[in-house]
């Protein structure tokens, strides 16, 4: 699928079980795989990112197992990897490349390592020049300072003190620890400049420790690796659930879910070991109600009614999780900063420049600077608006903007760049969100719909939406601009681009007044005609889902129930004979004082439903979970009251 949309949400809550932590994940199996002896790897994440590590270490002759419920057992390879030749893709893994890289370094073969185009426009130089200040002998293939690498066995010298930046990524310095235990002689690094990111650097001392090295320290400046350090199994490990992927539910408790019915994520909680647990902590200063369990966290609205505040934030603990609050922000009063956070340029993709064009497409206000992001959430003057999102092939801006369905709907394009680490987010997404309800009322042409929805619609205090109008919009735009109506890419064409805006009963078609002319005998034909065309349905599409907003929506045309709105609350199939039909329509007629004559009325309708059931695109028909609603003999009274009834006996 190239897209999702999303309708505007109105609530939140439920549980959700955490898939593992991606940075626990790929360190553990590295380590494992260098240890003494097999390791029981327990709730590893199954994503991109840590298939390529898997894929990487068994091309390095590591065998590997499972090992009953999601379990992997790993048979380490005590610090030699049996292969002694490989070249190994590593897609845009960065926790995968970056540790391999140190680690092959010192693993006494030769190895290439590859990734994908974005991964090799990653720097790594940092890294590279640390490694070889050890004696490590690695080449750049393509460009300097940039994958992909060539990797010849290393002359370590003994005592070395290196020096790497620790100001680009946190990666590099990890990567170095993690593979210093394999060069066999005492080595120091020295941190040049502010580390950023400590928490991850925390995360991998505290994995050698579990794996048996123990790095000494002077604080975040200087870490050594004692002479004869070597990796030994603990036996089992447990990975923690992802504290990063945590945090887009628990943005979406605080924005969505009552303090009584809060969003609750399982798998991290008070002793977790990964920097973006604190992201909770962000969300109370924003005012929302958090509580920390032991493997637990949970995230609901502000306990005193309040809205969410903005803040301003070094998130330079938690570069990942940060992003979260970049959208979050848009559900706050007040302006939020998002400071120290120039990592996020060398991430999967510039993440401070994604962030701030695709909130810009919602209408939000956004300054961005080298390392900052200020974001001014909407008010009337600045409403969210719906737009189409792109991820640029980054996990983390596909599910950061699922978020933004609070506030409008939206199109996020090729939402299957979550795999990388979060699989299955959108499933777990749509299980603890409730979407504004809709009506959707499907039927033949004068049957009436169009004044019972709007009726219901007034009733419920709901937002109406009549489908028709996009389709005779789009035929009397394509007639206006020469473009033939059979003309599918054409009409297509001018179909995505309309200007409309419908306005307490007004339609405009590029500012002008239209409501008149696409009742017209000759469009409402060709309005049919060009229905009938798959491109133009699909690029009015998501024009039609942008009317899915809160408090709810009733809709009216062929295909609401099946194709537009399938998961709408209530399905509706309302019709009436021919004869019935065209007599209304000939009234309707007479009293706008334009000709009619009610066997060709009935002729020309009948005409129009064949070929709104015929058509192979999104035909006419009753849906098998609509109830039928026949008004030969019913007033729009009492049509209104029964459509009303059937969606009170829903809620
Ligand atoms: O409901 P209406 O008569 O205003 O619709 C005008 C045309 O648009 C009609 O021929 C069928 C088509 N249409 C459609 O194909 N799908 C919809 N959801 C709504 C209308």
């Amino acid at each position: 699928m190239d897209f999702i949309d999303l309708p505007q949400m109105v609530s939140a809550s439920g549980s959700v079980t955490l898939p593992g932590s991606k940075s626990i994940s790929n360190r553990v199996l590295l380590l494992a795989a260098l240890a003494q002896g097999e390791t029981e790897l327990r709730a590893l994440l199954d994503s991109d990112d840590t298939a390529r590590m898997r894929e990487a270490l068994v091309a390095l002759g590591v065998e590997m197992s499972a090992a009953g419920e999601g379990g992997l057992r790993v048979k380490g390879c005590g610090g030699r990897f049996p292969t002694r030749q490989a070249a190994l893709f590593l897609g845009n893994a960065g926790t995968a490349f970056r540790s391999l890289t140190a680690v092959l370094a010192f693993a006494d073969g030769e190895y290439v390592l590859k990734g994908v185009p974005r991964m090799h426009e990653r720097p790594i130089g940092d890294l590279i020049d640390a490694l070889k200040a050890c004696g490590a002998n690695i080449g750049y293939l393509e460009k300097e300072g940039f994958p992909p690498l060539s990797i010849c066995p290393a002359v370590i010298r003994p005592g070395s003190v290196v020096k790497i930046r620790g100001d680009v990524s946190s990666q590099f310095l990890s990567g170095l620890l993690m593979a210093l235990p394999l060069a066999g002689a005492r080595v120091t690094v020295e941190v040049d400049g502010e580390l950023i990111s400590k928490p991850y650097v925390d995360m991998t001392l505290n994995l050698m420790a579990r794996f048996g090295v123990t790095v000494e320290r002077e604080g975040w400046r200087a870490f050594s690796i004692p002479t004869g350090a070597r990796y030994r199994s603990p036996g089992v490990f447990q990975v923690e659930g992802d504290a990063s992927s945590a945090s887009y539910f628990l943005a979406l408790g605080a924005i969505g879910a009552s303090a009584g019915k809060p969003v609750r994520v399982e798998g991290v909680g008070k002793d977790a070991i990964q920097g973006d647990v604190r992201f909770a902590d962000a969300l109370v200063a924003m005012g929302a109600t958090v509580e920390v369990g032991d493997n637990w966290i949970s995230a609901a609205r502000p306990a005193d009614g309040k809205p969410l505040r903005g803040i301003h934030l070094d998130c330079n603990p938690i570069p990942d999780a940060a992003m979260t609050l970049a959208v979050a922000a848009l559900f706050a009063q007040g302006e939020t900063t998002l400071a120290n956070i120039a990592s996020w340029r060398v991430k999967e993709t510039d993440r401070i420049a994604a962030m701030a064009a695709e909130l810009r497409k919602l209408n939000v206000r956004v300054e961005e600077g080298v390392d900052f992001l200020k974001i001014i959430p909407p008010d009337a003057a600045y409403p969210l608006q719906p737009a189409v999102i792109d991820t640029y092939d980054d996990h983390r801006m596909a599910m950061c903007f699922s978020l933004a369905s609070f506030g409008v709907p939206l199109r996020i394009r090729d939402p299957g760049c979550v795999s990388k680490t979060f699989p299955d987010y959108f499933d777990r997404f749509n299980a603890v969100v409730q979407p504004a309800p809709v009506i959707a009322i499907d039927g033949p042409t004068a049957s009436g719909k169009g004044a019972v929805s709007s009726r219901v619609a007034q009733a419920l205090g709901f937002h109406y939406l009549d489908s028709g109008a996009l389709y005779r919009l789009a035929a009397l735009a394509a007639r206006e601009a020469g473009v033939d109506w059979a003309d599918e890419a054409g009409v297509a064409t001018i179909a995505a681009g309309l200007d409309v805006a419908f306005h307490a009963g007004d339609v405009r078609l590029n500012g002008r007044e239209a409501g008149r002319a696409i009742r017209d005998e000759e469009i409402s034909s060709g309005a049919s005609k060009v229905a009938a065309l798959p491109a133009v349905r699909e690029a009015l599409l998501f024009r039609l889902r942008a009317f899915h907003r809160a408090p709810g929506l009733v809709g009216d045309g062929r295909d609401l129930g099946a194709v537009v709105f399938p998961g709408a609350r209530l399905k509706v199939y309302l019709t009436a004979s021919p004869a019935v039909r065209a007599e209304r329509r000939t009234r309707q007629l007479l009293e706008r004082n334009e000709p009619a004559n009610l066997c060709a009325v009935q002729a020309d309708l009948e005409a129009r439903d064949a070929r709104d059931r015929a058509r192979s695109a999104a035909p006419l028909k009753q849906e098998t979970d609509a109830l039928l609603l026949d008004t030969d003999h019913l007033g729009i009274d009492e049509a209104v009251a029964q459509i009303l009834d059937w969606f009170a006996a829903r809620n």
